[in-house]
This record gives structure tokens, C-alpha cells and sequence, in this order.
């Protein structure tokens, strides 16, 4: 399932992002598996840069505001976020797909679930770069607004096309889902948005939504893992 999110960022925080990035040291060739790093042609930020926890605290708080994100994703672990850059000398990352396992700096391991981009720059400072999901309906090409994010299944092969003109900076992040089967979480956020829709026309107190409320918390439970 993929699934975009709108103005995740405020333009406040986008113009803070983009500041605090445009002074960043930049590198390339870290966080790859070996046969993601011959595909891998961008730069990151490196993990010592002092300005990166600030950016990360501001990321999160930004994607815990978004109920739909949380519905969506049904997050239980997220590896902290970090950026990249593309530009026409570091231009693409070819067709790969994301680690399953990740070590977090606690110690603990994640389980990538789903694999998120949060579109930093506009669209039309950039030519070409558009994040290539395929599944089985064929391949989707995503080129959001700057501040918008889209989610997509971590097992799904994917590419970013290459910049060919101008810069596009963006955050990437994993999440381990408490719901791990794909098909399963995209049930339960279709079921949370009808719920929703019937909430807005029927008043929360409605008999049959408090019984379908119910459902849709204990099918949460009956396949959520943490
Ligand atoms: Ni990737």
C-alpha cells in the first residue's frame, strides 16, 4: 500500500529544515547493504553531524501530529530519520530494496515494515528525481509538494530517477508496524477511515459505530505484535 500525506511539515518547519540543511556537511556511500550500495548514488547526512538530532526531534513531532500517518502505518519502532541529497553529480539510487534489519543506536533491532520520504524540496527545483515504488499493479512514480510524505511497503522494490537539474533534498525514514503483513494494516486503515466517515455523519455515540469501533480495535489486537 501507498499512501501520501499532505503538509506533514508547516512552512515554519520546512523553512527550518531547509536552513539548518543548506549549512550541513554532506557525504555519500553510508547506510547501505552491499548490493543497495552499488545502486546508491546520493549523499546523507553523516551520523556524528551535531545538527541532526534537532532534526530528527523535529521530524517526529511532526509525524505523530498526523492521525492518518498513525492510522496508516500502525507505527510500533521508527529508525531515526535522516536526509539526503541528490543533485546532477550524486544523481540517483537505482533499483534496490531496504535492509530488513536494523540495529538501533539502543541496542535494539527493528524489523523494516515501511519505508517513508518526506519530500523536502519543491518540485520544481528539481528536474527529474521522482521516488519509483513498484508493486504488482506496475511502478508509481512520487513527486510531492516540499513538506508531504509518502509510505510505501519496505519489501517493495524502488528507485529514485536521477536529478538531471537543480537539487532535491529529502528525509527518509523505517517504521516497524505493530501490524506486520502489509495486506492486514492496509484492511485496518480502510476500515479506520470508513469508521471515520461514520463518525462525522452518524455522531460518535451511534449504536452500530461503537460496535464497529470495537471490531476494528480488536482486530488492531488480534494482529498487532507488540
Ligand atoms: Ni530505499
Amino acid at each position: 500500500m501507498l499512501v501520501t500525506f499532505d503538509d506533514i511539515l508547516t512552512a515554519d518547519e520546512l523553512a527550518a529544515v531547509r536552513s539548518q540543511l543548506s549549512r550541513a556537511p554532506w557525504s555519500t556511500g553510508l547506510s547501505a547493504g552491499p548490493q543497495a550500495m552499488l545502486a546508491k548514488k546520493n549523499q546523507q547526512l553523516p551520523e556524528d553531524y551535531a545538527g541532526l538530532p534537532d532534526l530528527r526531534r523535529l521530524v517526529m513531532r511532526a509525524l505523530n501530529r498526523s492521525p492518518l500517518l498513525l492510522s496508516a502505518a500502525l507505527p510500533h519502532k521508527v529508525v531515526p530519520p535522516n536526509f539526503n541529497r541528490y543533485t546532477p553529480e550524486h544523481s540517483h539510487y537505482g533499483w534496490h530494496t531496504d535492509s530488513t534489519l536494523r540495529y538501533l543506536p539502543d541496542g535494539s533491532v527493528l524489523r523494516t515494515d515501511i519505508s517513508a520520504t518526506l519530500f523536502l524540496s519543491d518540485p520544481e527545483a528539481y528536474e527529474g528525481g521522482e521516488l519509483c515504488i513498484e508493486d504488482t499493479y506496475g511502478q508509481h512514480p512520487v513527486k510531492l509538494s516540499a513538506g508531504s510524505l509518502v509510505i510505501y511497503p519496505s519489501g517493495s522494490i524502488h528507485e529514485v530517477r536521477p536529478v538531471t537539474h537543480g537539487e532535491r533534498l529529502a528525509c527518509y525514514l523505517f517504521m516497524q508496524s505493530a501490524v506486520k503483513d502489509t495486506e492486514c494494516r492496509r484492511q485496518l486503515y480502510e476500515m479506520d477511515q470508513a469508521l471515520m466517515d461514520l463518525r462525522q455523519r452518524c455522531g460518535e455515540g451511534d449504536p452500530a459505530l461503537v460496535r464497529l469501533t470495537g471490531l476494528y480495535n480488536n482486530l488492531v489486537r488480534r494482529w498487532s505484535e507488540c
